[in-house]
């Protein structure tokens, strides 16, 4: 069994959980660098009858409601929600201008966060998985969000195995062309890993709607110890590195984006192991 990644006792249930993840835009935050928290200074300020009101903490937050699970097996980890994508909606508020009427593609979206919180920027979304019961519970918490979209923006959830797709099958997916793809924490498995580079690759080279498409990839490297090597490895995300090389050297430009100074807007354990990493059309 895999367990969820997030602020919240993990707990060994099939049941359906429903969490509120809490987030603040507001600009009364404060980022500490040394402690690497948001913190929220309480302001000061006076109602229309001159009465000191004082701002309580969390007067600024927003929520998204999100149906998942805690644990569950391997082809139902779409279930559970990653950390990868509480770093990519961290990202997305920071930088959301970059995301603004931009049209977005998910891959292995899950139960769909991240996808609602770009809908307030987005142009559009549409968000995939290759599993039924995921799709199901993406559409759910899309529509349970819908305010999240903006009013002429269009989102949508649909089926998209990395593994079964024709190239106008995924030029069919856009019609007008798809500028940002995200897949956050899909790196565990290397048949997965190739499936998944090969789905980006053709999205970048043949999908593009202005020949400047990226594609955001946050991830957990997850280590483990192995008799074989008799030390701590993590060979899901070596081969991982291998795959970004292999883009690179087809001329496709692979950095880190750096998460250091990112500030935190949701709340979860931003752990030493979450990384950023950015493909792009030269
Ligand atoms: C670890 S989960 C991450 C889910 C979500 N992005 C998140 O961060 O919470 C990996 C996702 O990849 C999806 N996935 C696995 N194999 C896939 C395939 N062959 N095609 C498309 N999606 C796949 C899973 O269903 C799941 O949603």
């Amino acid at each position: 069994m895999l367990h969820v990644h997030m602020n919240k006792a993990a707990q060994d249930s099939n049941d359906i959980q429903f969490t509120r993840f809490k987030f603040s835009t507001k600009r009364n935050e404060t980022w500490d660098i040394q402690t690497k928290a948001t913190y929220v200074e309480e302001s000061i300020i006076y109602d229309e009858d001159g009465d000191l009101v004082i701002k309580k903490k969390n007067d600024d937050c927003d929520v998204i409601g999100i149906y998942h699970r805690m644990s569950t097996s391997l082809n139902l980890v779409g279930l559970q929600l990653w950390r990868g994508s509480l770093l990519m909606c961290d990202y997305a508020i920071h930088n959301a201008e970059m995301f603004r009427d931009k049209n977005i593609l998910e891959l292995g979206a899950g139960v769909g966060l991240t996808g609602i919180l770009l809908g307030q920027y987005a142009a559009s979304i549409l968000c995939t998985d290759f599993n039924d019961g995921v799709i199901e519970m993406c559409k759910k918490n899309m529509q349970n969000n819908h305010r999240f979209f903006n009013s002429n923006s269009s989102f949508s959830c649909q089926k998209l195995d990395w593994f079964k797709w024709h190239k106008e099958e995924l030029q069919a997916l856009c019609p007008n062309g798809t500028d940002i793809i995200i897949a956050c924490d899909c790196i565990y498995s290397d048949s997965l890993t190739d499936a998944l580079f090969k789905t980006i690759y053709c999205l970048l080279k043949h999908c593009s709607s202005m020949g400047k498409m990226e594609a955001y990839l946050p991830l957990e490297k997850r280590l483990n110890f192995t008799l074989d090597d008799l030390e701590v490895t993590c060979h899901e995300y070596d081969y991982f590195r291998k795959c970004l090389d292999a883009l690179a050297a087809k001329n496709l430009n692979v950095e880190i984006v750096e998460i250091d100074c990112l500030p935190q807007y949701f709340e979860y354990d931003r752990v030493q192991q979450l990384e950023l990493w950015r493909i792009k059309c030269i």
